[in-house]
C-alpha cells in the first residue's frame, strides 16, 4: 500500500503525461512493477539513469522507504532535475532519493557500489556505456533493468544480444509497459 502522499504525487504526474510533451516516462503498470521488484528484493541501493520529473523515481522511493534504502537518480535537464526534487521533497521522499544533475556518463563513475538494482532509462545510444559503468559495481544477484526492450527493440537489439550473451548473468524481457530487459548477476 502507497503512501497518500507518493500516491498523490504519482497520480499527479501520471495526469501532467497528457499536458508535458517531454515527459517521457514509463507507464503507470511498469512503475507497480518496479516497486515490486525493489520491495520483495529488500533492495538498498537503487542507481537510476533518466530521472525525467520523477515517475518511476516516485515507485522505487515508496519501495525504498520501506526497506530503509536510497535512491541515486541523474538527469542532464536542469528544469527536471529542479522538477523532480521539488516533487520528490512533496511526497516526503526528499531522505530517500538522491538526485544527481548531469552526464550520466560521468556522474556514475562517482557511485558506488554495491548496487542492488539499477534502472537504465535515458539515451539509448548510451546504454552500453551505462552498462559497463554499473555492472562491476552491481552485486552479485543484484540486476540492472532497461527500459524501452520492447518499444525499441531494434534500436536495443545489439546491446541487448550482448547482455544475453554474458556468461556471468542471465537476461530476459519482462513484456511489461515499455518491455524492460532483466539482467542478473549470477552469484
Ligand atoms: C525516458 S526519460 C526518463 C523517464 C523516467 N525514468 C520515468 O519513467 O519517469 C529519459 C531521461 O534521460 C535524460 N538523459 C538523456 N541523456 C542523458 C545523459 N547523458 N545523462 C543523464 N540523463 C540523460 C533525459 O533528460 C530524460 O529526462
Amino acid at each position: 500500500m502507497l503512501e497518500a502522499e507518493i500516491l498523490q504525487a504519482i497520480d499527479e504526474l501520471d495526469q501532467a503525461r497528457k499536458t508535458r510533451d517531454d515527459h517521457w516516462q514509463i507507464p503507470r503498470v511498469e512503475g507497480e512493477l518496479l516497486y515490486h521488484i525493489a520491495l520483495s528484493s529488500n533492495a538498498r541501493v537503487i542507481v537510476e539513469v533518466g530521472t525525467s520529473y520523477g515517475f518511476s523515481g516516485l515507485f522505487w522511493g515508496a519501495a525504498l522507504k520501506q526497506t530503509g534504502g536510497r535512491l541515486h537518480t541523474i538527469d542532464v535537464s536542469q528544469k527536471k532535475y529542479d522538477s523532480a526534487k521539488e516533487t520528490f521533497a512533496r511526497a516526503g521522499l526528499g531522505g530517500v532519493i538522491v538526485n544527481h544533475l548531469g552526464d550520466a556518463r560521468e556522474v556514475l563513475k562517482r557511485i558506488d557500489g554495491p548496487i542492488d538494482i539499477a534502472f537504465i532509462d535515458a539515451d539509448k545510444p548510451a546504454c552500453q556505456t551505462y552498462f559497463d559503468t554499473l555492472w562491476p559495481k552491481v552485486r552479485p544477484g543484484g540486476s540492472i533493468l532497461t527500459d524501452n526492450a520492447t518499444t525499441h527493440r531494434t534500436e536495443l537489439a545489439d546491446y541487448i544480444k550482448g547482455v544475453r550473451a554474458r556468461t556471468d548473468a542471465s537476461s530476459v524481457e519482462v513484456a511489461v509497459g515499455n518491455g524492460i530487459e532483466w539482467t542478473i548477476k549470477r552469484r
